[in-house]
């Protein structure tokens, strides 16, 4: 079974159909990238998966148990749960207290949950303690543990906040666009905790821009243009793909993130 299913699903906002009749899977291994141009309708998609948004039609399953137009609490609750786009942190606690705050809030799901579940509450605080700084130490941010999140470089904050996220032990988690604002060399240690979290047994879906982090950590790619889905495959299959090629075109960017010149359009054409 896959962990997550996508029947036809649609969202309109008034004319506009910003996802169209989209249908793809989520396998419970590995790392899941969705791709496509500004405004494709990725985000949307991750609003209509994680319930912040109801789908104008299809239906959205969630370890085979249909999830459409659940609340996102709930849905976050049954271990599905996501990042933002833009970084949203408790700016005046800790870094510790806000991943502390993830275990409490994402609700009772996995092993955690579980175990919360049987502890009194000394003990809950003792173990969700635990937890918390065992995250920090899986996104390298140990030595941060008691600064406020908003000294944080931008980097170290989107960090915390997958840290934050992984903090109920997810079943499947949404990231968007990650890499976003990151250099270089905290876009590949952000790349091996991605892979270390897929490894550990939590799917893996993001949305990324950046081509060199989708390559480095994706098993499967989705191409969206214009809220449709226009090609799927390993990540090589799609960058050689014709239909993908000519959906970036009209951007100015190619699919491997380098910006088109004009040459690389007459190119591709004769190609
Ligand atoms: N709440 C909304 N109301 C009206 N239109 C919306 C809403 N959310 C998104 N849209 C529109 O839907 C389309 C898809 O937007 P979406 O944010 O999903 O794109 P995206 O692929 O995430 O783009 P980007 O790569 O820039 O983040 C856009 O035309 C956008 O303006
Ligand atoms: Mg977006």
């Amino acid at each position: 079974m896959s962990r997550l299913r996508l029947e036809g699903v649609t969202r309109r906002f008034g004319g506009l159909v910003a996802v169209d009749n989209v249908s793809f899977e989520v396998p419970a291994e590995g790392v899941t990238a969705i791709i496509g141009p500004n405004g494709a309708g990725k985000t949307t998609l991750f609003n209509l998966i994680a319930g912040a948004l109801p789908p104008s039609a299809g239906r959205i399953l969630f370890e085979g148990a249909d999830i459409t137009g659940r609340p996102p609490a709930g849905i976050a609750a049954a271990g599905l749960v996501r990042t933002f786009q833009l970084v949203k942190l408790f700016e005046d606690l800790s870094v510790l207290d806000n991943v502390k705050v993830g275990c409490h809030l994402q609700g009772k799901a996995g092993l955690f949950g579980a175990l919360l579940r049987f502890a009194s509450a000394r003990e809950e605080e003792a173990a969700v303690d635990v937890r918390a700084r065992e995250l920090l130490a899986f996104a390298g941010l140990s030595a941060f543990a008691d600064e406020p999140a908003f000294g944080l470089p931008y980097g170290r904050q989107r960090m915390l906040e997958l840290a934050r996220a992984m903090a109920a032990g997810p079943r499947l988690i949404l990231l968007d666009e990650p890499a976003a604002g990151l250099n270089t060399e905290e876009s590949a240690a952000l790349a091996r905790v991605i892979r270390r979290i897929a490894e550990e047994g939590t799917s893996v879906l993001l949305i990324e821009h950046d081509m060199t982090l989708v390559m480095n950590t994706a098993d499967r790619v989705v191409v969206v243009d214009f809220g449709r889905k226009i090609a799927e495959g390993t990540p090589t299959e799609v960058r050689a793909n014709p239909a993908v090629i000519a959906a970036y075109l009209g951007t100015g960017k190619s699919a491997t993130g380098a910006a088109v010149t004009a040459s690389d359009h007459q190119e591709t054409a004769r190609g």
